[in-house]
């Protein structure tokens, strides 16, 4: 049974205007995904800035709940595991995703505050004291602050704050993307060994295909809320067919995004890529493509894919 699934995963947001904030449209960050992410599996969520990866990680944590959709976890309604603390998540920037206020112990033991009222202050002490071990930071930090950290370390407070609940998910938005080159591989090594000692699922987000390499599964494109390709690593980075995958393996750096990447509200029926894509044609402005499977694992979503 897979642990999560989506399907047909819409997220609107409504566009206010004027004095009396009438609604005059909607973003649709995220249009129509369908997902499955099995247990123990890493999926990832790869798409240039405003593509609605971050949309789509909130609505599995239930921050967004979908406009539309079905998504279920263990066969079950999602919305139950939201309750329980099976799916936790670790934000980009451990810089503004900690409260400056907040020393570690307080930091990492809010997620559990809340579901479990009953634990004593010493057995909570000594809960967060191993955890942090577990991610490489010193259990006497617990009484520290988060400006006493470097990015590295602050990132790791986030990590063991995500796992303090035992999560079987957890939604890795952009976790090196803001961190110094140097650290990076520190923190996905880290991430792929615990992930095999705590039996942990992730969804991987980020912009850069070269990142989830190490350690993905599955990987997912997504442009303007919508899939434009899927398929496990092998098919991505070897057999990629969508022009807008192709895009993003060419890009040896960062994806620096052009003024060509069109307004979202009022979108039209046809490929979101269009503008962009060097195989687009007319058909690919009036209709968004059906999906071509290209293999077992290898879902493509173009009129002009390119096919080995
Ligand atoms: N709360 C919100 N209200 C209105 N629009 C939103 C909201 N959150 C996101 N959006 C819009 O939804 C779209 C997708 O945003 P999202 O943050 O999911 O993209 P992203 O792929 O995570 O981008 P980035 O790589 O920059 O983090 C964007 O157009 C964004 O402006
Ligand atoms: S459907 Fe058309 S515009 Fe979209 S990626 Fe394929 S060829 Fe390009
Ligand atoms: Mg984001």
């Amino acid at each position: 049974m897979e642990l999560l699934s989506g399907r047909d995963i819409k997220v609107y947001f409504p566009i206010y205007k004027g004095l009396f904030r009438k609604v005059a449209g909607e973003v649709r960050a995220v249009d129509g995904v369908s997902f499955g992410l099995e247990k123990g599996e890493v999926l990832s969520i790869i798409g240039e800035s405003g593509s609605g990866k971050t949309t789509l990680g909130n609505s599995v944590l239930g921050l967004y709940p979908p406009t539309s959709g079905t998504m279920t976890y263990m066969g079950e309604d999602v919305r139950k595991a939201w309750f329980t603390g099976k799916i936790q998540s670790v934000f980009q920037n451990p810089y503004s995703s900690l409260n400056p206020r907040m020393n570690v112990l307080n930091i990492v033991a809010e997620p559990i505050f809340r579901k479990e009222k009953h634990l004593n202050k010493e057995k909570l002490r000594i809960r967060v004291g191993e955890i942090l071990e577990t991610v490489g930071i010193e259990a006497s930090a617990m009484f520290r602050y988060p400006h006493e950290f470097s990015g590295g370390q602050r990132q790791r407070i986030s990590i063991a704050r995500a796992l303090i609940t035992r999560p079987q998910l957890v939604i890795l938005d952009e976790p090196v993307s803001s961190l110094d080159v140097s650290i990076r591989a520190q923190i996905l090594n880290l991430l792929s060994s615990l992930k095999e000692s705590f039996d942990l699922s992730y969804i991987f987000i980020s912009h850069d295909l070269a990142t989830v390499r190490f350690l993905s599964k599955s990987v997912l494109i997504i442009y303007r809320g919508k899939i434009l390709e899927s398929g496990d690593k092998k098919s991505i980075f070897e057999n990629a067919a969508n022009p807008y995958t192709r895009l993003l393996l060419q890009s040896a750096r960062d994806i620096v995004i052009t003024s060509e990447v069109p307004e979202r509200a009022g979108e039209s029926h046809g490929c979101p890529f269009y503008k962009r894509c060097p195989n687009g044609d007319e058909i690919c402005t009036k209709v968004f493509p059906d999906v071509t499977v290209l293999e077992e694992n290898h879902h493509v979503y173009c009129h002009h894919p390119f096919v080995h």
